[in-house]
């Protein structure tokens, strides 16, 4: 028998609990009927924590999550916290502190009754943005001059290395590779005005491009990438941008593929810890309701299972879930799935 995994659980802010409690009953399922074992580990992290305490996540804290063999990851984000101050100290902190320099976001539609977009069948939709994860305009550096004067003036500056805008160059174009599919790699960016950022992105780009002749290669703004998501999402297999478009356009991703309740992201480090979550943040008015859609933190297990190595498991989860949303769920949208999110968790275990 191999060593149990250990999972770091930060159920954190809103919904999150009710989400990551449906995803660990799933992992549960999957443990017995995969064989494999692990240990959980929970982490009071959040804006609860932050009002009683002062404290987001103390260094010591980071440091102690470098142990782990993954992290699972609810939702930060606090109504009674200052807008900022939980995202920085708790998210940004950890993807940061753990060099998680990928933010891997599948879009994938499950499902054409739940596609906002007329005529769009689940294999038009069906691609991976990589998005850099660790620098760009979250590297948090600027200034102001003249603060509160009449000639205030804020900057705020997007910081790109090669180093940086390397690896996570190659790796888009390894998984590209590794996913087999159009083998299309879609650089997105915006050459015609960051002359400075998407300079060093393109010729970068140019240069891994040498690495995989196997990959057929391509540019788009990033405005323009919008406009094809809706128009022709089909277009697409892998796309690479940096931190700050790559957090625009998955959202809109998100919407494409059925909504927030069903899209799920990995904070990756190649070879270090990595943290997976739904990406659709602690949605507060639904808080406790028992009514979230608990299928995006479920996705980020299956995630979390292909990245423990654990890729039957991975795809029985990932499988599981599509014959729930093709043969239960009458929405996808918190309230109105037709089930509570207790029920929908209970739904993927049993298909499991
Ligand atoms: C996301 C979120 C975060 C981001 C916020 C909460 C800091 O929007 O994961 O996409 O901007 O990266
Ligand atoms: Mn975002």
């Amino acid at each position: 028998m191999n060593k149990p995994y250990k999972i770091a659980v930060i159920p954190g802010d809103g919904t999150g609990p009710e989400v990551i409690r449906e995803g660990l009953k799933v992992l549960k399922a999957a443990s017995e009927k995969f064989d494999f074992e692990y240990k959980e580990e929970p982490f009071d992290f959040g804006g609860a924590r932050y009002l009683k305490t002062g404290k987001t996540i103390t260094d010591r804290e980071l440091s102690s999550l470098k142990k782990f063999d993954a992290i699972y990851l609810g939702a930060i984000g606090h109504p009674d916290v200052k807008p900022g101050i939980l995202e920085q100290g708790i998210l940004l902190k950890i993807r940061f502190g753990l060099d998680q320099y990928i933010n891997l976001r599948p879009v994938k539609l499950y499902n054409s009754d739940f596609c906002p977009l007329k005529d769009k069948r689940p294999e038009d939709i069906d691609f991976v943005v990589v998005r850099e994860n660790s620098e760009g305009l979250y590297k948090g550096l600027g200034s102001f001059k003249n603060k509160g004067g009449k000639n205030e003036v804020a900057i705020q500056v997007s910081h790109n290395t090669r180093k940086g805008v390397e690896r996570c160059i190659r790796y888009a174009f390894e998984y590209c590779r590794k996913r087999n599919k159009k083998k299309k790699l879609t650089l997105s960016g915006k050459t015609n005005v960051l002359t400075y950022a998407w300079d060093l992105w393109q010729r970068t780009f140019d240069s891994v491009k040498k690495e995989f002749p196997d990959i057929q290669t391509d540019y788009a703004h990033v405005d323009a990438t919008t406009m094809w998501f809706v128009k022709n999402p089909e277009w697409f297999d892998c796309i690479v941008t940096d931190n700050m478009f790559g957090d625009i356009i998955t959202d809109l991703g998100a919407m494409i593929q059925g909504g927030m309740g069903i899209a799920a992201g990995g904070n990756i480090n190649p070879k270090g810890v990595s943290m997976f979550e739904p990406i659709g943040g602690s949605a507060p008015k639904y808080t406790g309701k028992n009514v979230i859609n608990p299928l995006a933190a479920i996705c980020a297990l299956s995630m979390l299972l292909d990245n423990l190595g654990e890729s039957k498991a991975a795809s029985a989860v990932e499988n599981s879930v599509i014959k729930v949303v093709n043969t239960d769920l009458k929405s996808l949208a918190a309230g109105r799935m037709g089930y509570s999110t207790e029920e929908v968790g209970n739904l993927v275990v049993e298909n499991l």
